[in-house]
């Protein structure tokens, strides 16, 4: 075994499970759950949430966790040299590509919306929208500021550029200084704070009372009995069942190539059962019980079942940017709310897109052997330039094209992928080993069968029925504006384009590691 010891490592037990557990926590916690939740049939939605979580995420991440960790002995961080290693065929590490396609995809306009957390957190100290008072109104504050409306509000897209801007400057500072230096530390800041101030917005959400004494019904616990009361009905609608699969991929960060790249950086014989089980334990205390009780119950206190329901219709940006800021507006001490909460979101974000770009650094270092200021320098370049379409053609759907096939459909393809290779090439017993290698206690061994059988057959289903059912439309450019067609094919082909850049390099990296051989 060729044992790369001079890898980087985490410092710590704690700042490894913090870090990864901030890489899962993320706005999929906080935006995303509450509104899937309250459009797919609030309690009802938990059920096909935690079946997919036991027999999909839970698997997956012990499965990543494993991955990550038998790559990083032979000095592998990124997926192509660790399917390389665990398969040992020409096309293995071109499968790998994913890993670095889907993570590098989702950072580029996920950092963009992170940077919208930033600058709202400003405007609420400093009570910026605080004048508006009306869905409308605030509607328009958000938009302009993203660029997709002219109102008084802002004139140019130069505010957001430069949130934007900043936020690039911080992410890309951390990914430099580090594993030990950068992440980690990172996380032992982000997190515990955004446990704190998620703790305090759900209590203040939790204690609000009737805010409105002439509707006696719009209260938190209503709220809270809109978003878990159960509609079983929609359990037989299988849009439900993949809205499901979905939240658990993107919430735990499965299927994107970045909780590998963190195993990397442990030590043989660390334990991954415990640590990936309580990362993915915390994942989930962030998102049903903080994440459920914080935007959904407020806005049932200040605007009712009816308004909330279209407010969840229309998405987690107009949940978390629109319905949000107008609550502040009402209650004491609003600003210092808006700010947490936004602050919250904020350090939930940056956590899990420095995770994002960690498979291209890493495999910049080990398969370049780059200095990490190089390696860093050139994915910052790279996320400089591809999220300036992001930004510029936000309105004609170009984010939405790049989180459907990365952010959805492809982080289910690359779970099959891996799960494929991990218990039937590797070999399940092998796979299964080491993955409680070093473990406190061992993983139960049912998990054997579900990780060998139950979740690749689950994520073949799946893909077969989102493809027939969703990506086919999409593909196909079904129920699109026709002003939109031309900025979608741009994003399929900045996409295609990443994809082959990636392909070159990978085949450039094993052609001169040959040659040196
Ligand atoms: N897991 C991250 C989130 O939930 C990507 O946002």
């Amino acid at each position: 075994m060729s044992q790369n010891n001079n890898r980087e490592q985490w410092g710590s037990r704690i700042g490894l499970i913090l870090a990864v557990a901030g890489n899962a926590i993320g706005l999929g916690n906080f935006l995303r759950f509450p509104v899937q939740t309250a459009q797919n049939g609030g309690g009802a939605f938990m059920i096909p949430y935690f079946i997919f979580f036991l027999i999909l995420g839970i698997p997956l991440m012990w499965m990543e966790w494993g991955i990550g960790r038998y790559g990083g002995k032979f000095g592998h961080g990124s997926a192509p040299g660790m399917f390389d290693v665990i398969w040992k065929h020409n096309a293995a590490k071109y499968f790998g590509s994913l890993g670095l396609f889907i993570s590098l995809v989702i950072m580029i306009y996920y950092t963009y919306i992170e940077s919208w957390t930033l600058a709202f957190s400003f405007f609420s100290i400093s009570k910026t929208y605080f004048d508006l008072h009306s869905f409308d109104a605030m509607k328009s504050f958000l938009y302009s500021f993203q660029g997709r409306e002219v109102s008084e509000h802002f004139s140019t897209i130069w505010p957001s550029y430069f949130f934007m801007l900043i936020t690039f400057l911080i992410n890309f500072w951390i990914i430099y200084r580090g594993i030990s230096k950068g992440i980690e530390k990172l996380a032992k800041i982000a997190m515990p704070l955004l446990f704190l101030f998620g703790i305090i917005l759900a209590i203040r959400v939790l204690t609000i009372g009737t805010p409105d004494p002439a509707n006696p019904d719009w209260n938190a616990m209503n709220g809270l009995a809109f978003i878990w009361n159960p509609d079983f009905s929609r359990l037989g609608s299988p849009s439900v069942w993949l809205a499901a699969a979905g939240q658990i991929f993107f919430t735990l960060s499965v299927g994107m190539g970045t909780i590998q790249a963190y195993a990397s950086y442990l030590k043989p014989k660390d334990d991954i059962v415990s640590a990936g089980l309580t990362t993915a334990a915390t994942n989930e205390f962030a998102e049903v019980i903080l994440g459920g009780s914080i935007a959904i119950p407020a806005a049932v206190a200040f605007f009712g079942i009816t308004m909330t329901t279209q407010i969840a219709a229309g998405g987690a940006f107009d949940l978390g940017f629109v319905s949000m800021p107008l609550i502040f507006e009402k209650i004491p001490f609003g600003p210092f709310f808006g700010f947490i909460w936004f602050l919250l979101l904020f350090f939930a974000g940056i956590t899990s897109s420095v995770a994002m770009g960690q498979p291209i650094v890493a495999f910049l270092e080990d398969e370049f052997k780059f200095s990490k200021q190089k390696a860093t320098a050139i994915l910052g370049i790279v996320v400089l330039l591809c999220v300036q379409f992001v930004i510029f053609f936000l309105k004609f759907g170009f984010l939405d094209e790049m989180d459907y096939w990365a952010g959805t459909f492809g982080l289910a393809v690359f779970a099959l992928i891996e799960t494929v290779l991990f218990m039937w090439v590797f070999g399940g017993e092998k796979a299964w080993n080491e993955m409680n290698e070093g473990g406190n206690f061992p993983i139960p061994r049912v998990f054997y069968y579900v990780m060998k059988f139950i979740t690749p057959t689950v994520l073949l289903i799946i893909l077969v029925w989102w493809f027939v059912n969703d990506a086919l439309p999409i593909l196909l450019l079904k129920n699109v504006n026709s002003d939109n067609i031309p900025y979608i094919w741009g994003a399929r082909a900045l996409m295609i384009f990443l994809m082959v850049v990636i392909f070159v390099l990978i085949k450039y990296a094993w052609d001169k590691k040959r040659q040196s051989a």
